[in-house]
């Protein structure tokens, strides 16, 4: 070792004790040429987990757990409850007779229906009655409860901007017991019914009307985002949210965005490249593509994917970039 580096190594540890840090040992890493992040790419098969959410139910009460999640922790964030570095995912379950009470919190959610049908999530006091497929909204501080009057098990993808909320440090919530909450009744009752609920039928239908047109994109085959019907913008400040359909013996174009995107299977097989490693999937997987990693998919069997990323977050902030081929 040179007496510099020697000098150099001394005067950094001085610096800690002064709570300092010297910016030229780490100004590769604070400000990349490119998206760095602990992100990775990841897939989870249902037929895995889906034994470890039934044990779930057989170990805590809803009651108990107040909601019932398993949570997909990205292996870049051990511990981290994230399944990318801003988004959170887990599947919840709701057995027959069983209810999850009401609360609020300034994080904003998604449900995406996986198994089951006749639960109903209720917002600000409007049930949505949820079936496979449909994507129901839950804006930041709207009361939330969830019940499954069915005689069968109900799961969903709970899908929340908790990570970007907590970095922010803004994370706040109220129970059932410290606010008066709206009386409940059915969806068709309120106007606002049709802001927070995407039934699966009508995207599906949206979708094959658009691939009768030929409408389809060479990276992301049949796509079409879930839109605020009020302001035509992304369904929630923080996510966006995508459908999209591809035929038998697609192979898309390679393509990566800044947003960080988790996909759940909802129809079909097939694989995806991400980065150097492929992910062969099938019906309710899920699988993450983190920041600036290239990838395309090569379908197997008609295919609907549904995706949710932060590129809403990403846009408002002027960050947002994508690159299509290469
Ligand atoms: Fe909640």
């Amino acid at each position: 070792m040179t007496p510099e580096i020697n000098a150099r190594r001394g005067y950094y540890t001085e610096l800690a004790t002064q709570r300092l840090a010297p910016l030229w040992e780490s100004l590769a890493d604070l400000v990349p040429d490119a998206p760095r992040s602990r992100c990775r790419p990841e897939l989870w098969r249902y037929a895995q987990l889906r034994p470890f959410i039934e044990r779930a139910g057989r170990l805590i009460s809803a009651a108990e757990a107040e909601r019932r999640v398993l949570v997909l922790e990205n292996p870049g964030y051990p511990g981290g409850h994230r399944v990318t570095n801003t988004l959170y995912a887990g599947f919840q379950l709701l057995l027959p007779g069983e209810a999850a009470a009401p609360h609020r919190h300034s994080q904003s959610a998604m449900r995406f229906v996986i198994e089951g049908e006749g639960a109903y999530t209720a917002v600000d006091g409007v049930r949505h009655y949820m079936h496979r497929g449909d994507l129901i909204l839950t804006p930041a501080w709207c009361w939330h409860d969830h019940a499954n009057p069915s005689d069968a098990p109900m799961i969903w993808l709970d899908a929340l901007d908790i990570p970007i909320v907590a970095d922010l440090a803004a994370g706040f919530r109220e129970n059932d017991d410290e606010m008066p909450r709206p009386v409940e009744h059915d969806a068709p009752l309120r106007s606002t019914a049709v802001e927070c609920a995407y039934p699966y039928q009508q995207a599906r239908a949206a979708l094959e009307s658009m691939a009768s047109r030929g409408e389809i994109d060479s990276c992301h085959g049949v796509i079409r985002p879930y839109v605020n019907p009020v302001n035509g913008g992304s369904v929630l400040p923080t996510m966006s949210a995508s459908l999209q359909y591809f035929r038998t013996g697609i192979r898309t174009q390679t393509y990566r965005s800044t947003a960080s995107t988790t996909f759940v299977v909802v129809e079909g097989a097939g694989s995806t490249q991400v980065g150097g490693q492929r992910f062969e999937w099938a019906e309710n997987d899920v699988f993450v593509v983190p920041s600036w990693f290239p990838s395309w998919h090569e379908v197997e069997r008609d295919a609907v994917l549904f995706s949710y990323s932060d590129r809403a977050l990403q846009e408002k902030l002027g960050l947002w970039r994508e690159q299509r081929g290469g």
